[in-house]
């Protein structure tokens, strides 16, 4: 009886009910890159903005390099309450059912990271978080990482120098289809994992942001990379609906806050991280780097645009040419 009516004063005082529990509520936030990536900082910096608005009532534990689980678990385990946040790449919703998210995955949909944000910050984007709740998601935030290159260990000038290469793709069947329309052989493989299928010959190329390449030493086993930005890679950062609803209202705001501050600091450093990283593959010497030509990249442009009209019926057509709307890429005017 007593304890009740201290708990009900410490209420009564202005304090929630997670500021007066003794234990903090522990958010364990699982990812599969380096902490040294746009990604991992951007985790870090939630930690701390997260337990510093919080006072300490809310303990973030970062899992970084799939430690914790790789791709595939970690849905499940969000999904599950075995962790409460996550921030996947955006291709890696299909397998939930959320198929419209690999409208991120079509080949030269943005020309950069203005072009993007149109669509991350403006409705679409909101929209396609909506739709996760359905799945028992929150949706909170986009974060950037960047425009991706391919690599290999045979040089890379043409489309048609993939033919016949097998290339690993995260979970996305537009990454697939984009691969195919190349002549090359998807396969899909979570990131842990793809180091060693490249050192070993399992798959011989790639594709990735600089930053991911790096970090995970990629660059050590592909001779080749060509800077094609063909395609964007970025995350959601997500959390189980059913724990975020269910923290106290004054706790729930607090994180809000850090993650609004979070995913500015995630969207600014996101370009300056993979131009760095860019720099530091071509300092190690092991990987030549190759600039295409205007004409070169508008070959590659015109081989790949057309995975947009192919997979209309899977991403639905309304969502892409509302994109084409907000950024004006116009597939016709190649
Ligand atoms: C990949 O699997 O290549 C990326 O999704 C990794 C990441 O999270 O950036």
């Amino acid at each position: 009886m007593k304890i009740r009516s201290l708990f009900i004063g410490l209420v009564a005082m202005g304090l929630s009910a997670a500021a007066v529990a003794a234990d903090p509520v522990v958010i364990k936030f699982s990812h599969v890159v380096a902490n040294d990536t746009p990604k991992g900082k951007a985790a870090d910096k939630f930690k701390e903005l997260a337990e510093k608005y919080t006072k300490g009532a809310v303990k973030v534990e970062v899992y970084p390099n799939s430690t914790l689980y790789k791709d595939k678990e970690e849905m499940e385990a969000l999904q599950l309450g075995a962790v409460q946040m996550l921030a996947p790449s955006l291709a890696k919703f299909g397998p939930l059912g959320v198929k419209e998210f690999e409208v991120f995955d079509l080949p030269y949909i943005f020309d950069g990271y203005e072009d993007l944000h149109k669509v991350t910050q403006g409705p679409v984007g909101k929209q396609l978080l909506g739709k996760l709740e359905a799945r028992g998601i929150k949706g909170l935030a986009f974060w950037d990482n960047g425009f991706k290159s391919l690599s290999a260990n045979s040089p890379i000038k043409t489309p048609e120098d993939l033919k016949g290469k097998k290339l690993r793709v995260q979970s996305s069947k537009v990454l697939e289809e984009q691969m195919r329309v190349l002549g090359a052989i998807p396969q899909v493989m979570a990131f842990s994992e793809v180091y060693q299928a490249l050192q070993t010959g399992v798959v011989d190329g790639t594709e990735n942001p600089h930053s991911n390449l790096y970090t995970q030493k990629m660059h050590e086993v592909q001779k080749h990379m060509t800077l094609t930005d063909h395609g964007y890679l970025g995350y959601a950062v997500i959390t189980n609906k059913k724990f975020w609803d269910g923290l106290p209202a004054e706790v729930r705001g607090q994180l809000e806050q850090a993650m609004k501050e979070s995913t500015d600091f995630a969207n600014k450093i996101a370009r300056d991280e993979n131009d760095k990283a860019l720099e530091a593959v071509r300092a190690s010497g092991k990987t030549a780097i190759y600039k295409p030509t205007d004409a070169e990249k508008l070959a590659f442009k015109k081989a790949l645009v057309p995975v947009h009209k192919k997979m209309e019926s899977r991403i639905g057509a309304e969502i892409i040419k509302e994109i084409y709307k907000e950024t004006g890429f116009d597939p016709s005017r190649l």
